[in-house]
C-alpha cells in the first residue's frame, strides 16, 4: 500500500470570524481548530504524514502544538490559500524522505481545511479508496438544499438597501456544494499547482479550491459523499453550530 499525505491548510487570518487570533488557533470546546483537524485526519489510519500551513506570525504556536510528532510538519503559508497549498506540496517530498517512504506519481495527497475540523473518518476513507481505485481526483460534496440564483456582477441599492438583480436560475438538482479533504494523485496535483502559480499574483484570480486547478488541466474530478459535520467554520455562528455538533451529534 502507498503512503497517504495530507496538507491541512491553516494559514488564514479568519477575518470573517473576527477573533483576536488566527482562526486555526481559536478553541472549539477546549482545543484549537487546527489541532482538531489534524487529530481528525490522523484518526484515519491510512494517513502517513501531515503538512500544516501556518500564518507567518503564529509559527511558534503551531510548532508548540505539533513538533513532538515526527509525522507532522509545520510550514509558513502564503498570502492566499492557493499559495499556502503550494508551499505545503513542496514540503511533501521532504517529509516522505524523512519518514523513509516512497512518493510516486499515484501517491494519494489530501488537501484539507483546518476550518472543517469535524470531518468524519468516513469522508477521508472514501476519498482515499476512490484515488486508489485509479481516479486522479476525488472531492466530497453535498447536494444543495436552497434554490439557487445567478446574479449580476454589480450589486445595487434601493433606499440604502443592498439588492442584486437575478440574471438566471440555476438547476439545483445538478449543483453540489464541495468540501474538503480534496484528494488527488501526487503527479496530478503538483503539475496543476505548478501551472497555476501565476494565478495567485492577483487575489481575485487565485483558486479557492484545488479541484478547480485540476479541472483546468482537463482531468475528470469525481465527487464522493460529503457530510454536514464537515461545515467550514467561517463566521461566529458556524462556531456556535460546531460547538453544538461536537457535543450532540453522532458522526
Ligand atoms: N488558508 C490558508 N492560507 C491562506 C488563506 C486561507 O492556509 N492564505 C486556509 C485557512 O486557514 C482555512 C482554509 O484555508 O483553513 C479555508 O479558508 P477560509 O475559511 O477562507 O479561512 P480564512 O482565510 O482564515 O478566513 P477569512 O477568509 O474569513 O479571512
Ligand atoms: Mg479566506
Amino acid at each position: 500500500m502507498r503512503p497517504v499525505f495530507t496538507i491541512v491548510t491553516a494559514a488564514g487570518s479568519g477575518t470573517r470570524l473576527g477573533s483576536d487570533r488566527p482562526k486555526a488557533l481559536v478553541p472549539l470546546v477546549g482545543s484549537p481548530l487546527v489541532q482538531r483537524a489534524v487529530a481528525g485526519a490522523l484518526a484515519c489510519q491510512r494517513i502517513t504524514g501531515i503538512i500544516v500551513t501556518a500564518p507567518e506570525g503564529a509559527l511558534r504556536d503551531f510548532h508548540a502544538l505539533f513538533d513532538d510528532d515526527p509525522r507532522i510538519r509545520v510550514v509558513a503559508g502564503g498570502g492566499v490559500r492557493q499559495e499556502s497549498v503550494y508551499r505545503g506540496l513542496q514540503e511533501i517530498p521532504v517529509l516522505a524522505k524523512d519518514l523513509d517512504v516512497v512518493l510516486d506519481d499515484l501517491t494519494p495527497i489530501l488537501i484539507h481545511d483546518a476550518a472543517r475540523c469535524l470531518t468524519p473518518q468516513r469522508v477521508f476513507n472514501e476519498i482515499i479508496t476512490v484515488l486508489e481505485a485509479g481516479h486522479c481526483a476525488a472531492i466530497p460534496a453535498l447536494p444543495v438544499t436552497d434554490t439557487q440564483k445567478i446574479v449580476a456582477t454589480q450589486p445595487e441599492t434601493v433606499c440604502d438597501i443592498p439588492i442584486e438583480r437575478v440574471t438566471a436560475a440555476a438547476d439545483r438538482s445538478r449543483l453540489r456544494a464541495v468540501q474538503t479533504p480534496q484528494g488527488f494523485h501526487w503527479r496530478t496535483i503538483i503539475d496543476a499547482h505548478r501551472d497555476a502559480i501565476h494565478r495567485w499574483e492577483s487575489e481575485a484570480h487565485a483558486a479557492t479550491d484545488d479541484a478547480a486547478l485540476v479541472e483546468a488541466h482537463g482531468h475528470d474530478v469525481y465527487l464522493t459523499r460529503g457530510s454536514q459535520m464537515s461545515l467550514k467554520i467561517t463566521t461566529p455562528i458556524d462556531l456556535t453550530i460546531a460547538q453544538y455538533l461536537l457535543k450532540h451529534a453522532a458522526t
